[in-house]
C-alpha cells in the first residue's frame, strides 16, 4: 500500500512494534531442545494479548495452495523460509533458524524475519548469517526516488562480496493492507530497474541468501522451501514506510 494518512501510519506503526516484540519473545526462546511448536504458539499467545491476529494462519498465497497450519514460519539449516512448525521439529546445537512471522492489527498487516543460531554454531553459518543481516540493513538505505533494483542490486552485491548467493525465486514485496501485496522486491537487480520507490510505499525487504547455489525447491508439504544443494540459507525481513530520506522501519526490535 501507499499512505501518508497520519492514521493509517499510526496501526501499521502499532502492527510492526506488536511484531517486533512477539519476534523478539520468540527468538529469546531459542534454545537446543526446543521445539518449533512451542516457538509458534509463544508467538500466537503474544499476538494475541496484544490484540492482534497473525496474518501468516490459514493464510494462502496461491489459489488452491493449502492454508499455512500456524502463525510463524520455522525454517532450519537448508529450508531457506517458509518451514512449517511441528513439535516433532527439535532444534539442536549448531543449527541455525530462521523465524518468519506475520501481524495484522487493525486491518493493517507487517511482516518481518531473523535469523539466529541455535547454541554454538560454525563460523561459516554464523558469517552467512551475518552477511544477510548486513544486505537487509544496507538495502534499507533506500529513499523515494530509488527502485526495487536499487534495492536487488545491494542485496546482491553484499551477498557476493562474502562469497554467497541470492535466492532469486522468492522476493520481497508490498504489504500494509494485505500480506503480499505489488511491487516485487527481488534479492537481485539492477540500480535505476524495476518499480520507483514514492513516499509512503509500504514495503517487506527481505534478503534470503544461500550458502550455497542459488536454486531452492518447493517441497511436497505444500509450503517448505530448500536449498537444492542442501547448503544452509538466512533470511531477515523488515517492513517499512519509504520516506523522502530513507526508510522508516516498523519492525525493529526494541
Ligand atoms: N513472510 C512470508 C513471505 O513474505 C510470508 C509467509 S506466508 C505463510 O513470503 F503463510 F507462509 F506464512
Ligand atoms: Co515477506
Amino acid at each position: 500500500m501507499i499512505t501518508s494518512d497520519p492514521k493509517e501510519l499510526d496501526l501499521l506503526r502499532q502492527s510492526g512494534r506488536i511484531l517486533a516484540k512477539t519476534l523478539a519473545i520468540a527468538q529469546a526462546h531459542v534454545r537446543p531442545g526446543v521445539s518449533a511448536l512451542e516457538l509458534d504458539q509463544i508467538a500466537e499467545q503474544e499476538i494475541r494479548s496484544s490484540g492482534a491476529c497473525s496474518a501468516f494462519k490459514n493464510y494462502s498465497s496461491m489459489k488452491g495452495q493449502k492454508p499455512f497450519p500456524a502463525s510463524l514460519c520455522v525454517s532450519v539449516n537448508d529450508e531457506v523460509v517458509h518451514g512449517i512448525p511441528s513439535k516433532d521439529k527439535i532444534l539442536r546445537q549448531g543449527d541455525i533458524v530462521g523465524l518468519d512471522l506475520g501481524v495484522v492489527y487493525q486491518g493493517f498487516y507487517t511482516d518481518a524475519a531473523v535469523t539466529v543460531a541455535v547454541g554454538k554454531v560454525d563460523i561459516e553459518s554464523l558469517r552467512l548469517i551475518e552477511t544477510a543481516r548486513i544486505a537487509l540493513k544496507t538495502a534499507l538505505k533506500v529513499r523515494a526516488g530509488d527502485f526495487t533494483g536499487d534495492i536487488g542490486q545491494t542485496i546482491e552485491e553484499v551477498a557476493r562480496q562474502n562469497k554467497f548467493n541470492v535466492v532469486r525465486e522468492l522476493v520481497g514485496h508490498g504489504v500494509g493492507k494485505s500480506v503480499h501485496e505489488d511491487p516485487e522486491v527481488p534479492c537481485y537487480g539492477k540500480s535505476g530497474t524495476g518499480t520507483k520507490l514514492v513516499s509512503g510505499m509500504v514495503l517487506a525487504i527481505e534478503p534470503m541468501i544461500n550458502a550455497g547455489a542459488w536454486k531452492v525447491i518447493f517441497t511436497d508439504d505444500g509450503w517448505t522451501v530448500k536449498t537444492a544443494d542442501g547448503s544452509r540459507s538466512a533470511h531477515f525481513e523488515h517492513t517499512v514506510i519509504v520516506t523522502e530520506n530513507g526508510c522508516e522501519t516498523l519492525t525493529n526490535m526494541v
